[in-house]
């Protein structure tokens, strides 16, 4: 096996929202695919959801059915991790948004990951870096980063660490377009990359107009969406994500620039410790439950 070795297998860590529908879009595009989670109900309930994205999809005419019997042949399920990644060449880590934790992962996928095999992170904010230095393979370590939902967006970032090969940049872009997604290539690391730094941007103002009370939420978002032409205004978009996701990334980002401005939103905060994390929870900014 050398760093050329194709890339058959692939593991998705982490059976969340980003999780299943990354572990989704390699079964779709003809890998076989497993993705892992500790336990069985949260891999129980990325199965439910996506058998109902995908049957949905059949019965739209978007999907054969015949295509899609073959992508769950190619999909499994599973909480062993470390025999899974035993026999696997490439690793999608999408699990908490927490620097001890993935680091933990990445020593132990270090362990029993075949040595030609690429470990990236989806992290939206964690930079590989910080992540490569726990492993001793940083050169095959780096940022894979998908949007939400990933089923249909249709961005990947790639973003290297200062160790990480070109060898490893290529497969992993190669990887990305034979996913039939864009790539969008980082030079170099930065937290929050290029399209979360941009839409933060867009999240700040629109925080700063509700602190001054100047407009709803709501018509903020039909700002964003009937002036601007953007899909989903920014608080939609934060209720789409998930509050906690949003929370946990500011303070990831906290972690590394040690910034007050990287610190969530007090806003945020409130509604984080609420449990008011958006659509997955029935509540965010809006309330979904009489939807
Ligand atoms: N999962 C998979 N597919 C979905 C979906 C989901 N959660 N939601 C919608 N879709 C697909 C379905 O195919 C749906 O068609 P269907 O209802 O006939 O099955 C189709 O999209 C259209 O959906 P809707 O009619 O419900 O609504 P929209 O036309 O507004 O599309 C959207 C939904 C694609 C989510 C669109 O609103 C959008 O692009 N929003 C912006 C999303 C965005 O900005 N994502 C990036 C977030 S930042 C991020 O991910 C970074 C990370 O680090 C946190």
């Amino acid at each position: 096996m050398t760093t050329s070795t194709p890339i058959e297998h692939i593991t998705v860590l982490g059976a969340g929202t980003m999780g299943s529908q990354i572990a989704a879009v390699c079964a779709l595009s003809g890998y076989r695919t497993t993705l892992v989670d500790i336990a069985e109900e949260p891999l129980e309930q990325a199965k439910a959801q996506l058998r109902a994205r995908l049957e949905r999809d059949v019965a739209k005419s978007r999907r054969t059915a015949e295509d899609v019997a073959a992508t769950w042949q190619r999909l499994q399920f599973a909480t062993d991790r470390d025999a899974v990644v035993a026999t696997t060449d490439f690793v999608i880590e999408a699990a908490v948004e927490d620097l001890a934790i993935k680091r933990q992962i990445f020593a132990s996928l270090d362990a029993v990951a075949p040595a030609h095999a690429i470990l990236a992170t989806n992290s939206s904010n964690i930079v590989s870096s910080q992540i490569a230095s726990a492993t001793h393979r940083a050169d095959k370590v780096c940022n894979m980063h998908f949007f939400n939902p990933a089923l249909v967006m249709k961005c990947v970032e790639i973003v290297p660490h200062d160790g990480t090969s070109p060898q490893t940049m290529e497969r992993t872009r190669a990887l990305a377009e034979s996913l039939g997604k864009e790539v969008v290539q980082l030079n170099r690391e930065i937290p929050g990359f290029v399209a979360n730094r941009l839409l933060n941007a867009l999240r700040k103002e629109a925080l700063n107009l509700i602190d001054q009370d100047i407009a709803s939420p709501a018509d903020i978002d039909k700002a964003a969406r009937d002036a601007l032409g953007h899909p989903m205004g920014p608080f939609e978009l934060m209720d789409l994500v998930g509050l906690d996701v949003v929370y946990l990334i500011r303070l990831a980002e906290y972690e590394q620039t040690k910034e007050e401005s990287s610190l969530p939103h007090p806003q945020i905060k409130q509604l984080y410790e609420a449990g008011r994390f958006g659509r997955k929870s029935g509540r965010g900014w809006y309330d979904y439950a009489s939807a």
